[in-house]
Parts: structure tokens; C-alpha cells; sequence
């Protein structure tokens, strides 16, 4: 029976089967996949531990279910594509058996370098197919990859590394991004100063750049894959063995590692991934993310791999060596699918129409949309500039801690409604809370987003942790998944995501805690205390405004703002670089001590026009002070 939902009447009854009986529901789902031994309990669940448990006691691996499961039907379809960043080096296509031979090559390399079932190791690679071959390596051997995107920083590394234990780390000498050719080998040596538990480092050659091998330690990856096999037997995994571990900012603390599972993770991701996109076995589909995030994850290499389909993987950037880069790309594979952020498409409208116009376009389906919520000027942009007014736009909602697309329209099917992620997919049941967890029911109301019922491929755990995990999402509300996500249901029932209600903040589709920017400013020697906040920002999304108090001796305030920027940079990554950094006399603060970061953002959102009451403040006369500093005139 096919997975693919045809019609929006089908969609209905199929979502209601997976409520009433969701075992069922979710056991027919499986049946597709080669288990090599069956589940005892479909699941198994509270939200109190919190301890869920799909396909209990089943025995697989997910690359069979890639490989072994399809290439007799598959075998020489090509399954990677690979752009390169320089369009004028050769691109690459990659098919079912060769990625096969690829991945049980590698998966032989691990084992020889001592890599066991669940063992963990870190991939810093950029957008090549090796990434996605390490990736699989690992699940082949049972050894769990976590994925570490390659613009962090070395302590950002360290951190990973060290959370996680990992014993090898897989990388590259080099990574080109547009006009750049980042020292990613070099990173990796630094971080390692940091750590103690990594006794192994393989090394692709993309960039020829001379890099130092340390002896014992570095390996170059065609030179160890030289003499391994093309032949590998799968490692036997139970369905909760972990799969990944992946880093996610959260409000407090340093990132978190979100565990995702195998079995779950597999259908889930493979379900969503056929039933959101549509796709056709003919089809070419392409998500623009990065391996080192969660999209790249379920997105680029395990749903579409898992479906048979063919996934095209950009190493560079939308804006290098043209704004056209993107439309040249899907013109030249003819691209079915195409899937990006609303950061990406706010940044390339800025360029106008006329990159668009050497291009048809003329082969996409589907647009897809991910990351973060997309205002509805981007929307109508891109439904009527990229899907030429007839692609459906599907606004997938969903988290690094979901493990896939849980809110978004199926594509043709879900009636498009700007800027609306729409509606649940089947298995997912979200709910909207008040702030004392009551649910509000019926449309026309906004709360905040709850998930209350488990879902395949949702984390498990934050690895190390457990605790961790139960305070963040399983806390708020008892006996609910909280988001962090408010969200409004309008009169037809349709979702519409608002963005984050807590201290996180959203730059670029990318997630950045507070307090992990605010820690490494304070690592400055000049900053007494800072606070941290978003504010909107035309193509961002969100930019980062930090408020910093500081020690002025010696220093200009240009000085000051200057090395704050670096300083972010350096110990978490270019990403977190704070937009405006605004030096302080003092920060608004209760008289219990708790800064208002309400305030803080009003001002740096420069709209001071309702400041609410501040006469609980400690300090209110900083209140003026900070409005004067920020240049705002106040009326
Ligand atoms: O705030 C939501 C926003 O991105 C957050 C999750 O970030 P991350 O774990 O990095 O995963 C991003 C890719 C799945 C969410 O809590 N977000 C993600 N997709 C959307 C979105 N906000 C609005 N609309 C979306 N389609």
C-alpha cells in the first residue's frame, strides 16, 4: 500500500486513524521497512520520566533500509547530486549502489580505526557527499554521528566533543564557502587541545590546503579507504539504540545534545518526507540546509535516502559567485522540490528580479519553507517569483527535538494559506496551553504550542542528562511536550507559528540561547554584565542586540563593541556575532534581582512606545539612560 496520501479527504481520514489508533496506525507505517526482527510493543510512553518507546525490541539498521531494501528496484538511480561552491569545478552524481559501496567502505575504515557500536563521533565536514557517507558509515557500524556544523567555533567543538565523549572526529582540510576557504583542520586542532577522549581524526582533501597531521592521531581519508572493502554486513541495532546526537541552543546553559533513536526516527522521517513533498519516484529534490543542522539531518540524507529519492547537496552559498546561484542550480538538475529558509528568500527578494531572469524555474512542483516563521511578504515573493503562483508552498514546522515535520500543508493537497503552517500531520497531535497549561480549545485563539501525545521520531533524551530534558520540554506543562513555540489557530482551524516565547532566539533559522551568547561575552575582561535579546531584523528574522556593562578604562566604546563581536565570534561562531552591542551604565533589574529583558527588547525592537510598568525596577532612572543610549528619542 502506498505511504502517499492522495487527497485532502484521505488526509482527514488518515489523520484520524492515527489518532484513535495510533499502534495501528503507526504499525501499518512500518510494516514497509526490512526489520530483521519485529517489535514485541509498538510503544510504549509517558511524559512524566519522560520515557517513550517505539517499535519495542524490533531489530534493524536504517542503511539497510536505505540500501539493501531498495537497489534491486534502485540500484543505478542516482541518489546524490553534489554541487560544487565554484560552479566551474565538475559536479558529481552519485548512485544507490555506488553511495552503497561508498558508505560500506567507509563503515569498514571506522571499524578498523576501533569504532564499535555506540561509540560516538563527531562530524565537521562542509556539504559534501562525504558528510552524508560519514553519516551512514556510522549507522552502518552502530556508532552514533553527531553532527557538528562547521562554521562553530573550536571551543563551540570542544564543548561538543566533550558532552558527547567522542572518539574520533571526521573532518576536512578545508571547506570553501563562496569567497572563502575556511581552515576547518585547523579548528579541529584547536578544539582537540580542549579534549581528552578523541584518539582518532580522518581527514577528507577537499580544499589541497597544506594542513599539520598529527602522527598516531590524523588519518587522510583516501588513504585509509584504499585498502577497506566495498563489503560490509550491517551491525544489528535494537530500535531505541541511539541513531544521533545533535546540538541545539536552549534558554539556559550551554547547548543540549538531543538524542534521536532508530527506528522512529526511520519512519518518521520517511514518511513525512513523502507525504509533505509529494514526491515522485522521477523526481530531483533539493533542501538548501546544512548537514550540520536537523533539516540537513531528516531532510537531505535520511527521508529522502529512505524514500529512493534523488537529493541534491550544495557545498557553497545563495549569493556566490551570483544572487542566481539558486535558480542556476535548479535549472541545471532540473529540480522537483526545492526546499529553504525564509532567511535565504528575504536576502535573494533584496536583490530584485532581475537575477531571476535567465531563468524558467520551470521544473519545480513543490516550494518548500523551514526554520523560522516566514512573514508574508517573503511568502508571496516566493510563491509568486519561485513557484511562478502555481507550486504549493508548504511552511514546515518543526524542531531539532521533533526529528522531523510535524505542523505543514501536504503539497497540492493542504489548501495554502500565507505565512500558516496549516495543519498536523497524521500522528501529531498538537495543542495550544494558556499560561497555566489549560488548553485552548476551538479556533480564533493563540497560546502557547504543546505536543500531548508522542510521535515517532521525537528525542528521547538529552544525552547525559535526562533530567535536563524533562526540565525543558516536559516541565512547563505536565504531561506535555512544550515547544517553546507560541502559535495561533485561526478560524478555520488553520496554525499559525509566532515564534519563540522563551529566550531563545531565531537568527536566521538558526537557534541562539541568551544566556550562551551573554557567557561568551562576559568572557571578555571589560564586561562586567551583559544581557542578550532579539529584535526583528529585515532579512534575519532576528538579529542579536547585546546590552554590555563594562569596564571603559583604556577603551573607546568602539573599541569595547568592536572585541565584544569578536569575541562572540571566536568562542561560539560567526553565526552568534551580535548585530548591535549597545555598552550600558546598568541593566533594568527587579528588586529581586532578575533583569527585564522586556524592556530590553522594546528598546532594542527601538519601540518604546508602551514600556508596561517599571516601578517594580530597583533602578528605574536606567531605564532613560539605556533609551538615550540607544539613540532612540523619547517622547
Ligand atoms: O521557533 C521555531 C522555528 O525554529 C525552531 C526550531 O529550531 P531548530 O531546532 O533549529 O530547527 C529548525 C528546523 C526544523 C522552532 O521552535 N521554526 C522552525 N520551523 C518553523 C519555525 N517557526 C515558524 N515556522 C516554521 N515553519
Amino acid at each position: 500500500m502506498s505511504q502517499k496520501i492522495q487527497s485532502l479527504s484521505e488526509y482527514f481520514q488518515e489523520y484520524q486513524e492515527s489518532i484513535q489508533q495510533p499502534e495501528e496506525f503507526w504499525s501499518r507505517i512500518a510494516k514497509n521497512f526490512h526489520w530483521k526482527k519485529p517489535w514485541d510493543s509498538v510503544l510504549s510512553w509517558n511524559f512524566d520520566g519522560p520515557e517513550v518507546k517505539w517499535f519495542e525490541n524490533a531489530q534493524l539498521n536504517i542503511t539497510e533500509n536505505i540500501f539493501e531494501r531498495q537497489l534491486s528496484t534502485h540500484g543505478e538511480k542516482t541518489a546524490i547530486l553534489w554541487e560544487p561552491n565554484d560552479p566551474k569545478e565538475p559536479e558529481r552524481s552519485i548512485s544507490y549502489n555506488e553511495l552503497f559501496e561508498l558508505t560500506c567502505q567507509f563503515s569498514n575504515a571506522l571499524e578498523s580505526q576501533g569504532i564499535q557500536k555506540g561509540d560516538r563521533v563527531i562530524i565537521y565536514m562542509p556539504m559534501i557527499p562525504e558528510a552524508a557517507i560519514a553519516m551512514l558509515a556510522c549507522a552502518r557500524v552502530g556508532a552514533v554521528h553527531s553532527v557538528v556544523f562547521a562554521g562553530f567555533s573550536s571551543t563551540a567543538l570542544a564543548d561538543r566533543i566533550n558532552d558527547c565523549e567522542a572518539k574520533m572526529v571526521l573532518t576536512s582540510d578545508g571547506n570553501f564557502r563562496g569567497a572563502k576557504n575556511i581552515p576547518v583542520k585547523e579548528v579541529v586542532d584547536e578544539a582537540l587541545e580542549k579534549t581528552t577522549t578523541v584518539d582518532k581524526v580522518i581527514v577528507y582533501q577537499r580544499t589541497q590546503e597544506s594542513v599539520t597531521m598529527k602522527e598516531g592521531r590524523d588519518l587522510w581519508w583516501h588513504e585509509l579507504i584504499q585498502s577497506e572493502s566495498k563489503e560490509h554486513t550491517a551491525a544489528t541495532l535494537d530500535a531505541e539504540d541511539l541513531l544521533f546526537i545533535l546540538y541545539t541552543s536552549g534558554s539556559t546553559g550551554k547547548p543540549k545534545g538531543v538524542v534521536h533513536t532508530t527506528a522512529g526516527y526511520m519512519v518518521y522521517t520517511h514518511y513525512s518526507f513523502l507525504n509533505v513533498f509529494q514526491y515522485e519516484q522521477e523526481d530531483v529534490y533539493w533542501c538548501t540546509a546544512d548537514v550540520g543542522w536537523i533539516t540537513g539531518h531528516s531532510y537531505i540524507v535520511y527521508g529522502p535516502l529512505l524514500a529512493g529519492a534523488t537529493t541534491l547537496m550544495f557545498e557553497g552559498v545563495p549569493t556566490y559567485p551570483t544572487a542566481g546561484r539558486f535558480w542556476e542550480i535548479v535549472d541545471k538538475y532540473q529540480v522537483n522540490q526545492f526546499y529553504t529558509a525564509p532567511t535565504a528568500i528575504r536576502a535573494l527578494q533584496a536583490y530584485g528580479l532581475e537575477p531571476l531572469e535567465p531563468y524558467s524555474l520551470s521544473s519545480l512542483k513543490v516550494i518548500g519553507s523551514v526554520g523560522e516563521p516566514i512573514n508574508e511578504e517573503a511568502w508571496h515573493w516566493y510563491h509568486d517569483h519561485i513557484g511562478k503562483g502555481k507550486c504549493p508552498l508548504v511552511d514546515t514546522w518543526w524542531q531539532t527535538e521533533t526529528g522531523g515535520i510535524m505542523i505543514s500543508p501536504l503539497a497540492g493537497i493542504t489548501p495554502n494559506k500565507p505565512a500558516h503552517a496549516s495543519l498536523p500531520l497524521p500522528g501529531i497531535q498538537p495543542i495550544l496551553v494558556d499560561a497555566e497549561g489549560n488548553e485552548l480549545k476551538g479556533n480564533n485563539v493563540e497560546g502557547n504550542l504543546c505536543i500531548k501525545f508522542p510521535w515517532p521520531s521525537m528525542l528521547r533524551t538529552t544525552y547525559g542528562d535526562h533530567k535536563r530534558c524533562k526540565d525543558t520540554y516536559f516541565s512547563t506543562y505536565p504531561g506535555l511536550y512544550f515547544t517553546g513555540d507560541g502559535a495561533k489557530r485561526d478560524h478555520d482551524g488553520y496554525l499559525r507559528i509566532l515564534g519563540r516565547v522563551d529566550d531563545v532566539i531565531n537568527v536566521s533559522g538558526h537557534r541562539m540561547g541568551t544566556a550562551e551568547v551573554e557567557n561568551a561575552i562576559n568572557e571578555h575582561p571589560k564586561v562586567i554584565e551583559s544581557a542578550v535579546v532579539g529584535f526583528p531584523h529585515v532579512i534575519k528574522g532576528q538579529g542579536i542586540y547585546a546590552y554590555a556593562i563594562c569596564d571603559r578604562e583604556g577603551h573607546t566604546d568602539e573599541e569595547l563593541i568592536q572585541e565584544i563581536k569578536d569575541t562572540v565570534r571566536k568562542i561560539i561562531g560567526p553565526i552568534a556575532k551580535p548585530d548591535e552591542v549597545q555598552i550600558v551604565p546598568g541593566l533594568p533589574k527587579t528588586r529581586s534581582g532578575k533583569i527585564m529583558r522586556r524592556i530590553l527588547r522594546k528598546v532594542a525592537s527601538k519601540d518604546i512606545s508602551n514600556l508596561g510598568d517599571t516601578s517594580t525596577l530597583l533602578n528605574p532612572e536606567i531605564v532613560d539612560q539605556i533609551i538615550n543610549g540607544a539613540g532612540i528619542k523619547n517622547s
